[in-house]
């Protein structure tokens, strides 16, 4: 580490002169309350939503100990509530926020843009909420959602919450097969989905996707019947009909089938396939749909969600998270780690097909009565200035991205930045992955001109919100680390026996005890859920990140450590790549390991073996890239196939893929080999390497 990179930035008195925790000081206080006294912090904060009844039995129960009997957590069990009108008919009625922006809707095409106040959003919530009800969804059934960054995406996840029913968002960048994965896994009634959108100048073709998907679901004897459709891409006939008020004219850069550009005057509209009686567009079922709906009063552990993310088997674990707690737990994340203030501007670049999305897009913000934008389309379209002309536009205060953008960004050099103003920026955050120190350091010094803190915020989809991370007026920062435990959150390093390290020390992060925000188990599979995160270490949450903690007690994640990738902050599993490419006939073995990448933090690296009679060409690597592609999504495509013509293994035939790492890297160093089967074909490996010169 350079000495720069060792700075300390202290917090500067003009950083929130109105900071909701003012010094470290007052953090440690704060901090030895929530862990200390669970019951007293987070009784006081749940007494600012509004709860039907109050909880009856114990504030929080719970077993970590796998040893001792099942793992459960309960926060709260027996109050009843409903998130939905916590984070609107709350606002709106008893804070008078009804007038209040929720969102500004920033489009793919600068022009595009629309807003939406918190009385329009419940209202909107309400009716689909019915139209749901309508449609026969009742509580604790799934509904599956498939859409683009669009408000109707924030009015589909908190109508299913309004009605106790489950939202399983499905990030509108995976393929057919994993959106039917999904949607068998969780058992679905119903698909909400659009027509088709642009990301930067691609047209993706959403409907036909989603169609491909229902039709695997079909095959596959799934009961899934319904379909709803948001006309987004199509709403200029809309507009144009009369149908749809807020459709501000689309003046359209135009795209052929392919995506490209073209000079023509119309933009493309692809054909949206469609099947009668089981689709229906959105505009159609929601017109006349009543703007009242009385909320299903559900109990704080009922389920609130299900989200997929990678699991080392290859699998997506269905990770599931209940009502009282995460709600607790996102809204005062929010507010402590962005400092919210009721004047702020704040925007997640996040989709809200992921955890972040979930969290920090719609829950937390929406809990504090906060106005956010969502973005639809991508930071360098239609240039790379986007995200600061978009900060500009809407005079962004607290603004929250990851590390990939910032690098990618950076690339670019600090005049795209510079032609902006971004005044009005006060706290700039972090998520996903580490941040190295360089990006940190370009972060502070060219976007926030040395103004604004930075919150580097360590979590997973699993913990609901913040775990680790500065407080913006109290923490020193260190660029790289993720600093501290947030409220309630008791981490600790174990060593590969599971012994505590005290002081400075490199380990396994683990947590000690449960926090309002934590997962209480995976979607139908309580067993995995224990063997997963509780079994390495009885009596701990097991996060699978490794990390440092330094002489001054801040805590650094340096990765996964076990068999899952960080591609631009989007976790995968080796396993999963590797089955997709097993799929392809001439595959007979694979092995998939991550490699460094300046943008994308890490990349995939496949080694393949073929069966007999098939040849590694040019073109099979292309259909390779493709499988996995199409099998998994465009984030998934691997950036190097090595041919492999035989794999390392130990002699009782586990591939290793610590040397297969190595290999990857160039690196010879690399320890003890004796226990491979046949070492010679390392030499043979280190032949036929792929050139990683980026
Ligand atoms: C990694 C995303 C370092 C980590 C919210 C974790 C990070 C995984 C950080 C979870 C960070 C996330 N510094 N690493 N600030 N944030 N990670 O479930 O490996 O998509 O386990 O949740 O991302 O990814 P997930």
């Amino acid at each position: 580490m350079g000495q720069e990179q060792a700075r300390i930035f202290h917090p500067r008195p003009e950083w929130l002169p109105a900071a909701h925790v003012p010094s470290l000081s007052q953090y440690e206080r704060l901090y030895q309350r929530s862990v200390e006294d669970p019951h007293a912090f987070w009784g006081d904060i749940a007494k600012e939503f509004y709860w039907k009844t109050p909880y009856t039995g114990p504030f929080l129960n719970y077993n970590f100990d796998v040893t001792k009997g099942k793992v459960f957590i309960e926060w709260m069990k027996g109050a009843t509530t409903n998130i939905c009108y916590n984070v609107l008919d709350r606002n709106v009625n008893e804070k008078k926020l009804g007038d209040k922006i929720a969102f500004y809707w920033e489009g793919n095409e600068p022009e595009d843009s629309m807003k939406i106040t918190y009385k329009e959003l419940l209202h909107k919530v309400c009716q689909f909420a019915n139209v749901l009800r309508s449609q026969g969804v009742k509580k604790e059934d799934r509904v599956s959602i498939y859409m683009p960054m669009i408000l109707e995406l924030v009015v589909a996840m908190l109508a299913c919450a309004r009605i106790g029913a489950l939202h399983t968002i499905v990030f509108a960048g995976f393929s057919a097969d994993s959106l039917c994965e999904r949607i068998i896994d969780g058992g679905c009634c119903l698909l909400v989905t659009a027509d088709a959108f642009y990301r930067g100048d691609k047209l993706i073709n959403l409907k036909q996707i989603a169609d491909e998907a229902l039709q695997k679901c079909k095959d596959r004897g799934c009961p899934l019947k319904k379909c709803i459709v948001v006309k987004h891409l199509g709403r200029e006939e809309l507009a144009v009909a009369g149908t749809c008020s807020k459709s501000p004219p689309l003046k359209r850069l135009c795209h052929d089938v392919q995506g490209k550009q073209t000079e023509s005057s119309q933009r493309f509209h692809p054909k949206i396939p469609w099947t009668p009686g089981r689709d229906m567009w959105w505009h159609e079922v929601m017109s006349g749909a009543s703007t009242d709906c009385e909320p299903e009063w559900c109990d704080s552990e009922d389920k609130l969600f299900i989200l997929y993310t990678s699991g080392s088997t290859g699998k997506p674990k269905g990770v599931l998270h209940t009502v009282g707690g995460y709600m607790l737990f996102a809204a005062t994340s929010f507010k402590y780690v962005f400092d919210y203030q009721p004047e702020d501007v704040y925007w997640c670049t996040a989709d809200i097909g992921w955890i972040t999305g979930h969290s920090y897009v719609t829950y937390g913000p929406l809990a504090n009565g906060a106005t956010s934008v969502i973005f639809e389309g991508v930071p360098t379209y239609p240039d790379v200035g986007r995200m600061w002309s978009i900060v500009d536009k809407y005079k962004v205060t607290k603004f929250y991205t990851a590390p990939t953008a910032i690098r990618l960004l950076m690339k670019h050099g600090e005049e795209p930045v510079r032609k902006h103003s971004r005044k009005s920026l006060k706290v700039l955050g972090s998520v996903g992955e580490p941040i190295n120190p360089e990006a940190w350091l370009w972060y502070y010094r060219v976007v926030g001109e040395e103004r604004c803190p930075i919150v580097d915020t360590f979590w997973q989809t699993e913990t609901g919100g913040h775990m680790l991370t500065p407080l913006p007026g109290a923490t020193p920062l260190k660029p790289g680390s993720a600093a501290f435990p947030f409220f309630g959150v008791v981490p600790a390093i174990l060593n590969e026996s599971g012994e505590e390290l005290e002081g400075e020390a490199e380990g396994y992060l683990v947590f000690k005890q449960p926090w309002p925000g934590m997962m209480r188990t995976l979607y139908g599979n309580h067993p995995h859920f224990e063997a997963t995160y509780f079994k390495k270490f009885p009596g701990y949450y097991v996060t699978g990140d490794g990390c440092k903690r330094d002489k001054d007690g801040y805590y650094w994640i340096t990765g996964r450590i076990d068999d899952m990738l960080n591609i631009s902050g989007h976790l995968l599993s080796t396993s999963e790549v590797e089955s997709a490419l097993l799929e392809h006939p001439a595959v007979s073995e694979s092995a998939v390991v991550s490699h460094p990448h300046s943008l994308k933090g890490e990349c995939l690296y496949c080694f393949v073996s073929l069966r007999v009679g098939y040849e590694f060409t040019k073109s099979l690597e292309d259909e390779l890239r493709k499988q996995v592609r199409d099998k998994i999504g465009p984030i998934a495509t691997p950036d190097y196939i090595q041919y492999a013509p035989g794999l390392p293994k130990t002699r009782s035939g586990k591939i290793t893929r610590r040397i297969l790492r190595k290999i990857a890297r160039d690196d010879h160093d690399l320890g003890d080999t004796s226990t491979l089967a046949d070492p010679s074909i390392i030499d043979q490996l280190f032949s036929n390497r792929c050139n990683t010169k980026q």
